[in-house]
């Protein structure tokens, strides 16, 4: 397989950290020093998440230069569908892909990639040829403004890649993925209900999903642990090491992580993708949306190798190391 085209989309609106210090009480000092992040963009109650996946494909497979018929597969990473049946299928009649079959994956922050490799798999055994991938999500809506510890954190995107089936070399190079639920309350949107007797026999719960909690510095230690490890494994699957990397581009949730695992890696400053600083946390929309605006930037060459990594609430994380171009 190999990636023919990206797209991302953001709300205009945003919030400074200095907005958010008349809210709560934080600085853009310490928001900064702590996570690197400057303002995050929020989307209003007039854009759904279906509609920004759907600029965000459009712009991808304008780039690829694909029709919305061309696709096979649409699948949308996401943790915050405006239905919980699902919005890819919303997404897939937006953007007119009549032909393509949808459907949502839910990682959290790994989504993005755990959707890449999902549609490598579907390419290589020959099923679908075009899929469109789409990392998106509105965290905004399921964040508690009152938290300083997550609301800080959190900004709102989507990022879309189409991937194409290739007789000329699997641009995937090497992927690991992993997750670990004994770890689960660190990171939850959790379902909360009320029990409810319906007659004399039967009991159920009706209620609604509650807002994001996070144990922030167990999140921390992890994405330290583990990112720069399962990096390392992919990379050993694809017959690469860390020197061979053009660029590291890494789930944006914190500078400091970034910088950790970079560390870690030994890749030096330049070689790292980041804008965390404009965007804050997008969840499985931070790839994808830093990818395009790599590529669009011409920062990212054809023919570079770029280690991606995911990582977040399951706890899941993983790695796939990309080679762009055609
Ligand atoms: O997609 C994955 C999603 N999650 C993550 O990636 C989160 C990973 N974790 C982090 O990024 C960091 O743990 C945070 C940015 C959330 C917090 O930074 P930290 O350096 O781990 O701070 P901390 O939780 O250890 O708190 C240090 C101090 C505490 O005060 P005391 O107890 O030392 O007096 C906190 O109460 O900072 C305080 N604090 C704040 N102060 C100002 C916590 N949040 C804030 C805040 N503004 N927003």
């Amino acid at each position: 397989m190999t990636i023919t085209g990206s797209g991302s989309a953001t709300p205009d609106q945003f919030l400074s950290n200095n907005d958010l210090a008349l809210m709560v009480d934080t600085s853009d000092e310490w928001i900064k020093a702590r996570t690197g992040i400057g303002k995050r963009h929020l989307a209003s109650s007039s854009v759904s998440l279906s509609q920004l996946s759907a600029q965000a494909a459009s712009k991808a497979l304008e780039m690829s230069g694909l029709a919305p018929n061309d696709l096979d597969l649409i699948l949308l990473a996401t943790s915050s569908p405006d239905d919980l049946f699902g919005s890819a299928c919303q997404v897939q009649s937006l953007i007119g892909a009549s032909r393509a079959v949808a459907f949502d994956l839910t990682a959290a922050c790994s989504g993005f990639v755990f959707a890449l490799v999902t549609a490598a798999q579907y390419i290589r055994t020959g099923s679908y040829r075009n899929v469109l991938v789409i990392g998106a999500d509105i965290l905004s809506r399921w964040v508690d403004w009152n938290d300083r510890g997550t609301c800080i954190l959190f900004g709102d995107g989507a990022g879309a890649i189409v991937c194409q089936a290739t007789e000329t070399g699997d641009r995937l190079l090497g992927f690991e993925m992993c997750s670990d639920g004994s770890q689960n309350s660190s990171l939850n949107l959790g379902y909360q209900g009320l029990e409810k007797s319906l007659n004399t026999k039967a009991e159920i719960t009706q209620g609604n999903y509650q807002f994001i909690t996070m144990n922030g510095r167990e999140v921390y230690r992890f994405a330290v642990a583990k990112v720069p490890e399962v990096i390392e494994k992919a990379l050993y699957h694809a017959g690469l090491s860390a020197a061979d990397l053009d660029w590291l581009l890494l789930h944006q949730a914190n500078q400091r992580i970034i910088d950790a695992v970079a560390d870690r890696l030994k890749i030096t400053s330049e070689k790292v993708i980041s804008n965390v600083a404009e965007y804050g946390n997008t969840s499985a929309a931070s790839i994808p949306i830093a990818l395009d605006e790599a590529i669009r930037q011409r920062k990212v060459k054809d023919g570079d190798i770029i280690a991606t990594s995911g990582f977040g609430a399951g706890l899941s994380w993983g790695s796939a190391i990309i080679q762009w171009g055609k």
